[in-house]
């Protein structure tokens, strides 16, 4: 199952939400660019190195379990939700060979189990036969509205003005890259969570679920 979407439209909430209840493995694909990205600024290494940043995504060593992300055996799961981490990860995205390394780990993790998997590319790229794609969005004020409460329940103050800059970039970003970019794909069902809640939202991707499910049929 794949989701995507731009940034804040609720993809993880929902994502993880969906997994539960499907006893499915819940992949944040985000969460493998951030790690990467994580090293290279660690490193003080340029994100728009394309040929150092593919060797990067190559050799790092990603370990996803429930609620956590592991970079060359290091817990990172706190340290790559950064602003310049958010930043830096959308800048080696646009690296056809960071995309190739990180796409070849997401296909693997799939084969392994059933997934819910999320990103911007899940339904175009990673998985085009994916049984059931949506395409999460919300109005771009509620999306700076719902980052904005995330961060500052973590405790971090940050302006509304600079979040709501820093997403604007970022999604511009991720949808004019000529590889992969985020794109709805075209059998993908589009939700607009803008006035929905979450359960509302659950709702609607599980009634999906149901009518696509066939008798026997593996799912993923
Ligand atoms: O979902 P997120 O905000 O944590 O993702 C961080 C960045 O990674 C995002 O700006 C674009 C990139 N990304 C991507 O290009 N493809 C994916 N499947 C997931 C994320």
């Amino acid at each position: 199952m794949a989701i995507d979407g731009p940034a804040g439209a609720g993809k993880s909430t929902i994502a993880r939400s969906l997994a539960e209840r499907l006893g499915f493995t819940y992949i944040d694909t985000g969460a493998m660019y951030r790690a990467v990205a994580l090293w290279a600024l660690r490193q003080k290494l340029d994100p728009g190195d394309r040929h150092r940043m593919e060797q990067l995504a190559l050799a790092s060593e990603i370990e996803l379990s429930p609620g956590r992300i592991r970079l060359n055996g290091e817990d990172v799961t706190e340290a790559i939700r950064v602003p310049e981490v958010s930043s830096a990860a959308s800048k080696i995205a646009v690296i056809p060979g960071v995309r190739r390394a990180m796409v070849a780990k997401q296909r693997a993790i799939g084969e392994r189990a059933s997934v819910v998997m999320e990103g911007r590319d899940i339904g175009t790229v990673v998985f085009p036969d994916a049984d059931v794609k949506i395409f999460l969005d919300a109005g771009s004020a509620e999306r700076v509205r719902r980052r904005l409460l995330e961060m500052r329940a973590k405790g971090e103050t940050v302006s509304e003005t600079t979040l709501a800059e820093q997403m604007e970039e970022r999604d511009r970003r991720d949808s004019t890259r000529a590889d992969a970019p985020l794109a709805q794909a075209p059998d993908a069902l589009y939700l607009d969570s803008t006035s929905m809640s979450i359960d509302e939202v659950v709702e609607a991707a599980l009634r999906i679920v149901r009518t696509r499910i066939t008798n026997g049929k593996e799912f993923r």
